[in-house]
């Protein structure tokens, strides 16, 4: 092989080989005090989904910032597609479209003229920001809304609008922070098949969330992030089978004494059973084993059971052990504090 074919191929194997999404241990504080990142370090393969999963002011948007260029890591290096992002910003500038937290788009302009003045920043001519404009508001289902200004807007609009000014300039990496927050579940699944259309056609993108079912929906890869550290990552199967083994939960009947339930629970259960007052939770030593060995042991104790099911641990659960706190109590908490906000 020539030195000159050599060369092409080590390239093309290094450009096969890139990440689209890469943090080698990043730390950032704000004002000394606040440390929102304490050394993550993350990647993920081109042409997937990596789901950032965690908490109010786990580190999730100030992380994509960093790889977005728009904020400086006090240490460690990030890149996107293998462009070093302190190196060379404008060439990651170039690659990624970015859907911030927060709407952007401008509420006295239609949904039109808001794309049509994006593609006019991406430096598009008149003639192909038009086209562009409309080329969108067809793939976001905005067509009947396109000439109203945004304020008329529903929430699902909004963030469908959003996402469409990110796809202006043909992104081959997007930033997608809390797209669906606040959103009804009808509206999350068509925000989700647009996502999904997008990954199909190439596109990498780095999802934050604080919804359980959406990084299990839609991440191929999921990193669970809690005060600045990554405390786990991994595919939603993996993560789940960390808690190892299934989950049998009972209720017993109203008034029946919830102790001696527990007790007998706790003699078929690999970890120490959980009680709500009414529903005992535990890991099963043996799966339907232990269902089937809970059952008639309960039954021998005349102990009345309103219902009983076996179930894999879900991520809800994942969450609860890793961050000691239920991931639906998150999200309560962030609409309340995002609601105050606004
Ligand atoms: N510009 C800033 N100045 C000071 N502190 C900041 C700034 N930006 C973020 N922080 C702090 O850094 C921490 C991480 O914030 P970040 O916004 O990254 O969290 P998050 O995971 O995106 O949270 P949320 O789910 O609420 O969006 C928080 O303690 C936050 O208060
Ligand atoms: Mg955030």
């Amino acid at each position: 092989m020539s030195s000159i074919a050599a060369d092409i191929a080590i390239l093309y194997t290094k450009a096969c080989m890139a990440k689209a999404f890469e943090a080698k241990n990043v730390h950032k504080s704000f004002g000394g005090k606040v440390k929102a990142l304490a050394g993550v370090s993350l990647s993920s393969e081109e042409g997937k989904i990596l789901g950032l999963l965690g908490p109010n002011g786990a580190g999730k948007t100030t992380l994509v910032r960093m790889w977005a260029t728009l904020l400086q890591p006090d240490k460690g290096s990030l890149k996107v597609l293998g462009t070093d992002v302190m190196k060379d910003p404008d060439e990651v500038r170039r690659t990624i479209g970015l859907a911030g937290q927060y709407a952007a788009v401008d509420e006295f302009l239609t949904g039109r003229e808001n794309l049509y003045m994006v593609g006019r920043l991406y430096r598009l001519s008149h003639k192909e920001a038009k086209k562009r404009a409309q080329d969108i508001l067809e793939r976001l289902h905005l067509v009947d809304a396109a000439n109203r200004p945004v304020k008329t807007y529903s929430g699902g609009m909004r963030r469908r609008l959003d996402l469409g000014a990110s796809l202006v300039g043909h992104p081959k990496v997007l930033f997608l922070d809390e797209p669906t927050t606040g959103l009804d579940p009808r509206t999350r699944q068509d925000l989700w098949d647009i996502i999904r259309d997008l990954v199909a056609d190439g596109t990498s993108i780095l999802l934050t969330t604080q919804y359980l079912e959406e990084a299990d929906e839609l991440a191929d890869k999921i990193a669970v992030i809690d005060r600045g550290k990554v405390i786990a990552e991994g595919t939603s199967n993996q993560l789940k089978s960390k808690l190892g083994g299934d989950v049998v939960e009972f209720e017993v009947a109203t008034g029946t004494q919830v102790d001696p339930a527990i007790q007998i629970a706790s003699q078929f259960s690999s970890k120490k059973p959980t009680s709500d007052g009414t529903t005992i939770t535990m890991p099963a030593k043996d799966g339907s084993k232990g269902l089937l060995g809970v059952v008639r042991a309960l039954d021998e104790a005349n102990i009345k059971v309103e219902s009983i099911a076996l179930h894999r641990p879900s991520l809800d659960d994942v969450f609860l052990t890793l961050t000691g706190e239920r991931a639906k109590d998150v999200a309560r908490s962030a609409s309340t504090q995002k609601r105050g906000k606004h």
